[in-house]
């Protein structure tokens, strides 16, 4: 008989997680009840805000040692007890960190045959991407000229948001982690510009490059780089709040820049919670797949293979290491 293999939490994390807090666990496919749907794991999305669940602060709940870890799949039905899935279908759903899963065919959502490969449900046009829509272009309004700031440039977020900055005719700078991912976004991306977080002074290069300040600021890492561009905002900035990378693996919350900075630039705050347009999904995926299909919209995806894999494609995704949307092949 198959057998499921699980991820679970091992022992909660100090700082940067290790393999070492995540064990495998055998259990026996479970059996179908009333209109369920019983999935395969195709792929698996690693997002930082599993760290926030792990460390018990993200507000769709938390994960404790001996729990199966939570994420959103690319799953292929292969037994179904309602009549609107079939087996082969491919849906995205909240699998898991595991190899089968069963749901209520009212948690599933059918992905398009348009969407191929399927992977892209979970990247440039899944979340990760209309994070980066629901930001940029919802919240932030960009207008041709605006300058458009980056942080983790060239992260599934972020490089999703980069491009899209520049189709709107913006100048666009993106922060990154080494030299390779600068000259990705550069050279890949269409960044004007991308300054390297670990080598160079942050504030030196966005006062050279931003002579009059910054106009948009996607923040996905909090923390000092917060700080740093706050200080530098243009009249009428738009700052949207998107992510903390910067403090996920630390035990406290980190301060974040004086209020002056974003009083004295009448600054428009955004909080971004992606959550809050599911409703809109479609409207972002109508205008996004025809740029993917002419190849105005470039992505990159830093896939790990097998379940095994996970723990540490997850540790390479916390501590920076992944190039484009981390991603695990199940099978
Ligand atoms: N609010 C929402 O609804 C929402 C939805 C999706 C994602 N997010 C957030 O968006 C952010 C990006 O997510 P993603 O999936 O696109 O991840 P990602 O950018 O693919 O990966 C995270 C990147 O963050 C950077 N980073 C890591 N540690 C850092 C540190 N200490 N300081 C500064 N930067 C650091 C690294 O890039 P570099 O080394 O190149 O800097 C790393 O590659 C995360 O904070 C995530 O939680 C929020």
């Amino acid at each position: 008989m198959i057998k499921n293999t699980q991820v679970i939490l091992k022992s909660t994390p100090e700082g940067e997680p290790n393999v070492s807090n995540f064990a495998f666990t055998e259990s026996d496919i479970p059996t179908l009840n009333d209109k369920q749907v019983l999935c395969k794991t195709l792929y698996l999305s690693l997002d930082p805000y599993m760290r926030s669940q792990i460390a018990g602060r993200h507000i769709s709940g938390s994960i404790k040692p001996g729990d199966v870890l939570h994420g959103e799949t690319v799953s292929e039905v292969i037994e179904s007890l309602d009549e609107h899935y079939k087996v082969g279908d491919k849906v995205r759903c909240m699998g898991g960190w595991q190899k089968y899963s069963l749901h209520s065919a009212k948690d599933l959502n059918k992905i398009s045959e348009h969407i191929n490969p399927s992977s892209y449900a979970l990247s440039v046009l899944g979340m990760p991407g209309l994070t980066a829509y629901a930001g940029l272009v919802w919240q932030a309004k960009p207008k041709a000229g605006d300058v458009v700031v980056i942080s983790a440039a060239t992260g599934a977020v972020g490089s999703m948001a980069g491009q899209l900055a520049k189709i709107y005719g913006c100048k666009v700078i993106g922060i990154a982690g080494s030299d390779a991912k600068c000259a990705y976004a550069k050279e890949q991306l269409g960044y004007d510009e991308c300054i390297n977080r670990g080598t160079e002074d942050l504030a030196s290069r966005l006062d050279e490059l931003c002579p009059k300040g910054v106009d948009i600021y996607f923040d996905l890492v909090g923390g000092e780089i917060l700080n740093t561009v706050s200080a530098r905002l243009a009249i009428g900035a738009r700052i949207i709040l998107c992510g903390l990378m910067a403090e996920y693996n630390q035990k406290e919350r980190i301060g974040g820049p004086p209020p002056g900075f974003w009083i004295r630039s009448r600054a428009k705050i955004y909080g971004l919670v992606v959550y809050d347009f599911e409703h809109r999904r479609q409207e972002f995926i109508d205008v996004c797949l025809p740029l993917i299909n002419n190849g105005s919209l470039k992505t990159r995806e830093d896939i790990a293979q097998g379940i095994a894999a996970a723990p540490e494609a997850f540790c390479r995704l916390m501590k920076g290491a992944n190039m484009g949307k981390a991603l695990v092949k199940v099978s």
